[in-house]
């Protein structure tokens, strides 16, 4: 307990004082403390601490005064305590609602400093995504084609034997069934027809043919689903684009031509194909079109020395099945294939992409590891 707070406690006689010019420099002292106190008061509980000790009913240092000195004081001292006591506690009230107003304005200050945006601060970085490769390498495909006056049509994933083999000249039992292992869906006892999983994007050869009359040029991007055990080139399902062109006069140097073109845009003008015999029962003549291979320039040797690891020395690459629309395909859309031809192609996207891009293993599409996808911004 400091001196000043005993002196508060005592009546005045106690401390020697019995005439009123000796009250002045008590209650100086007491002005001098006060404030003092009142500077070191910084925070909101620092002021609340000050301002009870100071003014607090029970036991504040102006209580203790009216209650030590102004109460027992002598008549002739009573009139100027009082005096002085009321001038301190004029000074301590203005003084202590200054103090709390001051260190407000200051919170409100800090806070405001706190708070304030820094406009030279850089941004917020949020990571943009990309397309897959997948879905890059479908637009690629498109842009050609569109350029060349193909339109896009797309249909749908669960489809009926009837488009997915029947409408394409695949009987029941046909061996080339075989090749397309397929996904039938379980359906309820008594369903009209049995549904699967399209095994190609053929189906919307038909469906497209039924529903316009030639001229026909479109193609067909999608996914498609076969019983394949995955592998590196394997995948139970994956992505193909159909090819469709039927009018009154196309020919087959219009089918070379026009996927000659589409090859060169897409590897680059220096590759050469060729076409090689083959069987869909869907076109005929049917061929399957290779590519000279990108990597080693067809000459089957590595740039290094060696054989070139993509074509394994072949020189050739294989790209896709191709053909000249089946005259019987017609008879199921009600073409007359007396007077209309055309051809169709099926490309199997992720096998192109693999080869463009380098990519040895297909699975490598399906598991969204980022530090593949990042590789193709
Ligand atoms: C067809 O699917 C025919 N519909 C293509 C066609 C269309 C021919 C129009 C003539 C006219 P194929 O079964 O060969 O053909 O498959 C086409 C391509 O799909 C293959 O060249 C291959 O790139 C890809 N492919 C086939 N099976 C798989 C698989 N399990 N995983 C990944 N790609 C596959």
């Amino acid at each position: 307990m400091t001196a000043h707070e005993n002196k508060t406690a005592q009546p005045l006689v106690h401390l020697g004082i019995t005439r009123p010019e000796e009250l002045s420099s008590l209650f100086a002292d007491l002005r001098g403390r006060f404030d003092a106190d009142c500077a070191s008061a910084h925070d909101e509980s620092s002021w609340k601490q000050f301002r009870d000790a100071w003014l607090g009913r029970k036991s504040g240092v102006l209580t203790q005064i009216t209650d030590s000195w102004l109460k027992p004081a002598t008549p002739e001292l009573k009139r100027a305590v009082g005096q002085q006591l009321n001038e301190l506690r004029a000074h301590v009230e203005s003084q202590i609602e200054t103090r709390r107003a001051a260190i407000e304005t200051g919170a409100e200050e800090n806070a405001l400093a706190r708070d304030r945006i820094d406009l030279s601060l850089p941004g917020v970085v949020r990571p943009v995504g990309s397309h897959h490769l997948i879905r890059q390498v479908f637009q690629e495909i498109e842009d050609i084609f569109f350029s060349i006056g193909f339109s896009i049509v797309e249909g749908p994933e669960i489809e009926t034997p009837y488009y997915n083999f029947e409408a394409l000249n695949i009987p029941e039992f046909h061996p080339v069934r075989d090749d397309m292992d397929t996904f039938y869906l379980d359906l309820p006892k008594g369903a009209p027809t049995p549904l699967l999983l399209r095994t190609h994007t053929s189906p919307m050869q038909i469906r497209t043919m039924e529903k316009q009359k030639p001229p026909v040029r479109v193609i067909v991007p999608g996914k498609v689903y076969r019983r394949d055990n995955p592998d590196a080139t394997h995948s139970f399902a994956f992505h193909q684009i159909e090819g469709l062109a039927v009018d009154t006069d196309i020919t087959f140097c219009d089918f070379t031509g026009t996927i000659e073109y589409f090859v060169k845009r897409f590897f680059g003008p220096s590759v050469k194909t060729r076409f090689r015999p083959s069987y869909f029962p869907f076109t005929e003549p049917s061929v399957e079109f290779d590519v000279s291979c990108p990597f080693c320039g067809g000459t089957g040797t590595a740039a290094g020395g060696g054989t070139c690891s993509k074509c394994k020395g072949a020189a050739w690459i294989e790209l896709f099945g191709a053909g000249m629309v089946d005259p019987a395909v017609y008879g199921f859309v009600n073409y007359d294939p007396k007077k209309v031809s055309g051809f169709a192609f099926g490309i199997g996207i992720d096998r192109l992409a693999m080869l463009k891009y380098g990519i040895d293993d297909i699975q490598i599409f399906f598991q969204n590891d980022v530090r593949f996808l990042r590789q193709f911004p």
